[in-house]
């Protein structure tokens, strides 16, 4: 087993009081029922922001639980890296946002945009920074408000996605706990699959844009299914062989929650048995890439892993991107 230079010191979630169900889709006009959502991809409800709740106040949040947890101030910070599809302005970057809530005066901050594979590539950049000696505590904070970029009016995407946020604190390497491997990939070609065609600067917000929708979420849903199951099932097996670990020695597998279906194609694939995988996405939906670390805290805190386990993260999302990660807790 490779020897880890940093580790994940703590974690912490923070998720939206406000708990939207299958069945309330009905009030906003969506055709669709409980039964359809539930057979097609597992999720039951998902957390929607109130007023008030931000990308930037739910990263906050679940980031000073990740610090009380590490024993780690605001002053202590080197870095924040926020992973977000989802930030609260297009300029500047959330994570400054997030720091100044925080009080973080040493930090510097800025976002990734890797869609649900942001927080095992954010994971990647923590541990090259510590690697180098460039930083020797870093805030990696994965918060998503996709309830402010999804089509209110698009049943075929609006019933997937939830609002949340998951937070770790990543320090150089103790007792063998760390970071085992991490592989990342993309492939530009596939970007129209996943995307929001407009509303950047090829095709600025105008009254033309806002009337076609086309500055939200749009899918194609069977596509983005079918490569999510093929590179989830390859990148579980490669993240397996950098960390030079067999499917036996893994505590729990820890996939994007995206689609029930998708979670137990990419388990069997791996060969890891249900009972060994992590699955929230019904209480959730998809949070992009806050739902590996909001599950990542759960399964800490019901005590399903603890520290010495490992653990095997697999995240697919849009770009397309891909990523795998074993870490020793
Ligand atoms: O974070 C990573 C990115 N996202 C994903 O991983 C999502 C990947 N894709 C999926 O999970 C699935 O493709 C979906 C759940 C999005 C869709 O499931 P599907 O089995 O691929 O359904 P479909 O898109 O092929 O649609 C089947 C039918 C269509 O009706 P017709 O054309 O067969 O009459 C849709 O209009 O289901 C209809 N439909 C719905 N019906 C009720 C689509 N959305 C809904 C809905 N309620 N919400």
């Amino acid at each position: 087993m490779k020897r880890p230079s940093a580790q994940i010191s703590a974690v912490g979630r923070s998720v939206p009081a406000r708990v939207m169900t299958n069945y309330d889709f009905a009030a906003i006009g969506i055709e669709t029922t409980h039964e359809w959502i539930m057979e097609r991809t597992g999720i039951s409800e998902r957390h929607i922001a109130g007023p008030g709740e931000t990308t930037c106040s739910l990263g906050a949040d679940a980031a000073r639980i990740a610090m009380k947890r590490a024993g780690v101030q605001p002053g202590e910070l080197d870095v924040i890296i926020l992973s977000t599809a989802s930030p609260d302005r297009l300029l500047p970057a959330t994570a400054v946002d997030i720091q100044a809530v925080l009080g973080a005066t040493r930090a510097s901050a800025f976002d990734i945009s890797a869609a649900c594979c942001g927080f095992i590539y954010g994971l990647t950049i923590a541990e090259g920074m510590i690697n180098s000696g460039a930083a020797e505590t870093v805030l990696l904070v994965s918060s998503e408000k996709m309830s402010a970029i999804c089509d209110w009016t698009d049943r075929a995407t609006c019933v997937l996605f939830g609002d949340g946020a998951g937070a770790a604190v990543i320090r150089r390497s103790q007792k063998g706990r760390g970071i085992l491997s991490t592989f990342m990939r993309s492939d530009g070609t596939l970007a129209d699959l996943l995307y929001r065609p407009a509303g950047g600067a090829t095709t600025p917000m105008s009254p033309a844009v806002l009337e076609a929708r086309t500055h939200l979420v749009h899918m194609a849903g069977r596509e983005v299914f079918k490569h999510a199951v093929r590179s989830m099932a390859e990148s579980a097996g490669r993240a397996l062989d950098l960390a030079r670990l067999n499917v036996g020695d893994i505590d729990l597998l820890i996939p994007h929650q995206a689609n029930l279906r998708i979670i137990e194609a990419t388990a069997k694939h791996t060969g890891i048995p249900m009972d060994k995988v992590y699955v929230n996405v019904e209480r959730y939906g998809n949070t992009s890439s806050a739902s590996i670390p909001i599950a990542l805290d759960e399964a800490m805190q019901r005590g399903l892993v603890g520290e010495g386990s490992i653990v095997l993260m697999v995240a697919f999302g849009a770009g397309f991107t891909w990523a795998s990660s074993v870490v020793r807790l």
